[in-house]
């Protein structure tokens, strides 16, 4: 059960004031009745709720996969710039909606956008050692002493990273697949650069076990089933590389 001025302000992305000013006038109904209390509490499974004669379709929290594209900032405020949930789709759009994680304002691929903190605490936590899959466009190839420091768990600076996964999907090795269970800033990046690597181009393509969708363009979103929500917390590591 939930109070019915928190599902119209979210529903509608509107304020909480601005849905209580919707009760009130009785444009809200409940199985065909006006409501008139702000603090009712509706069953959001099984009641039927319509403001001003449309249908409003509620869910407690939602979870979306965006393709990232480059130039979008990984943030729910951009000072100026665009973000990730600036260019949701207004249908899309709610209140309270964040990225559940960082990527850098060039780097591509799957974004994750909720509002359910306590999944997104849990997804980010350092202690989980969610798994999270790069593709990586390189300015020179990577040899074997690059992938043993990979697959070792290498340092930067005072900072250890796990061991990672590394894989060439090309036959020059220019172009690196990198599974990494941290989110240490620049952290890919970093890796590549302590061998003197520039990383000219880089895509996240899983996390968890979830596979961003082909289907979606760079900056196309979609939501996600509550089994692919699973997938996300799944540790299993696929290599499908060369
Ligand atoms: N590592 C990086 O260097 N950048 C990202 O955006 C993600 C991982």
């Amino acid at each position: 059960m939930e109070r019915i001025d928190k599902i119209i302000s979210s529903a509608l992305n509107i304020s909480r004031s601005d849905a209580r000013a919707l009760i009130k006038k009785g444009l809200v109904t409940v199985n065909g009745s006006a409501v008139r209390s702000i603090s009712q509490h509706v069953d959001e499974n099984s009641d039927e709720l319509f403001c001003r004669g449309e249908k409003i379709t509620y869910s407690k929290y939602v979870y979306i996969m965006m393709n990232k594209p480059a130039g979008v900032i990984s943030a729910s405020e951009g000072k100026g710039e665009p973000t990730v949930t600036d260019i949701l789709p207004d249908e899309m759009k709610r209140r309270n909606l964040f990225p559940a994680g960082r990527l850098d304002k060039n780097t591509t691929g799957f974004m994750l956008i909720t509002d359910d903190g306590d999944f997104a605490h849990r997804i980010l936590s350092p202690k989980n050692h969610i798994p999270k899959t790069y593709v990586a466009v390189l300015d020179k190839p990577f040899d074997s002493i690059v992938a043993e420091d990979f697959e070792k768990g290498m340092t930067l600076g005072d900072e250890v990273c796990m061991p990672a996964q590394i894989s060439a999907l090309d036959e020059e090795k220019r172009v690196a697949q990198v599974t990494i269970r941290q989110g240490m800033y620049h952290q890919i990046k970093r890796m590549f650069s302590k061998h003197g690597i520039t990383v000219e181009e880089l895509k996240r393509i899983k996390m968890g076990s979830l596979e961003l969708d082909k289907s979606l363009k760079e900056g196309e979103c979609r939501y996600l089933t509550a089994r692919e929500l699973e997938e996300i917390e799944k540790k299993i590591i696929a290599t499908n590389c060369i």
